[in-house]
């Protein structure tokens, strides 16, 4: 009853979110990853259902429910996530990039698990720059003429303001938004903070449920005002 009253300001919008970290794989058995948990994204994907958006969650290896009424596309490798959320974004209102992309892949994935041969060497592995998703999701014609609204995240280790407003530049969004340390990765709660062209403002501490539900509220409000 309570969920029925709330107001649903993305009603109509489509909305497509990406969560947790990609999977490189190196052979059949092992790969290269990054530390994500998923929960600010899938937070994101339920409280952007709950506002009355149609949601598609592409996700990462990560052990994590899907939310009620959201459209879930289980994905590994960066290449496989770049391929499911072009898909997802056309005719999409809003995306929001909440991955922890890994940024390299290596060159070559063994087809056959790589054997150790008892001489005590080491396998040389060379890596590859894997696709910038967001980036390439802000340079489409929908996303630059403003029918496509993008947010991007930022997870740094330090000058969060800095790097965030760089970011944001380099990557042609109109909202970053930035993890406030220490690092949250598989907590329950977090800090954001919100970097536009105009400034900064902080969401403050709170659970990643409510955090989710306030830049949920942000989005809406600056669909409307575009
Ligand atoms: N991102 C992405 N695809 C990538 C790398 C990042 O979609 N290959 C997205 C993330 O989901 C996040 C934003 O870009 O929304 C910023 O990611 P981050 O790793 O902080 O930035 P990078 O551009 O990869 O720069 P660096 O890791 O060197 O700080
Ligand atoms: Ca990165």
């Amino acid at each position: 009853i309570v969920a029925a009253l709330a107001p649903k300001p993305l009603q109509g919008c489509r909305v497509v979110v990406t969560a947790g970290p990609t999977f490189e794989a190196i052979d059949p058995v092992r790969g290269i990853t990054n530390l994500s948990s998923g929960k600010m994204g899938f937070a994101i994907a339920r409280a952007a259902r709950e506002a009355g958006a149609d949601v598609t969650l592409v996700a990462g290896p990560v052990h994590l429910p899907t939310p009620r009424g959201v459209r879930r596309v289980d994905v590994r490798a960066a290449q496989e996530m770049l391929a499911a959320t072009e898909q997802a974004v056309a005719g999409a209102d809003v995306f929001v990039a909440t991955a922890a992309v890994a940024d390299w892949r290596p060159a070559q994935a063994a087809h056959e698990k790589i054997k150790k041969d008892g001489s005590g060497q080491t396998p040389q592995l060379g890596f590859v720059e894997n696709p910038d998703i967001l980036a390439a999701v802000a340079r489409s014609d929908r996303a630059r003429s403003g029918a496509l609204y993008c947010v991007g995240f930022a997870a740094e280790s330090h000058d969060l303001l800095q790097h965030a407003t760089t970011k944001r530049a380099r990557k042609g969004v109109p909202l970053l938004v930035g993890n406030i340390g220490p690092a949250t990765f598989g907590q329950d709660d977090n800090a954001l903070l919100l970097v536009d062209a105009q400034g900064h403002r902080e969401l403050p501490r709170a659970s990643k449920r409510r955090l989710a539900q306030e830049l949920v509220a942000e989005i809406a409000r600056r669909r409307v005002a575009r």
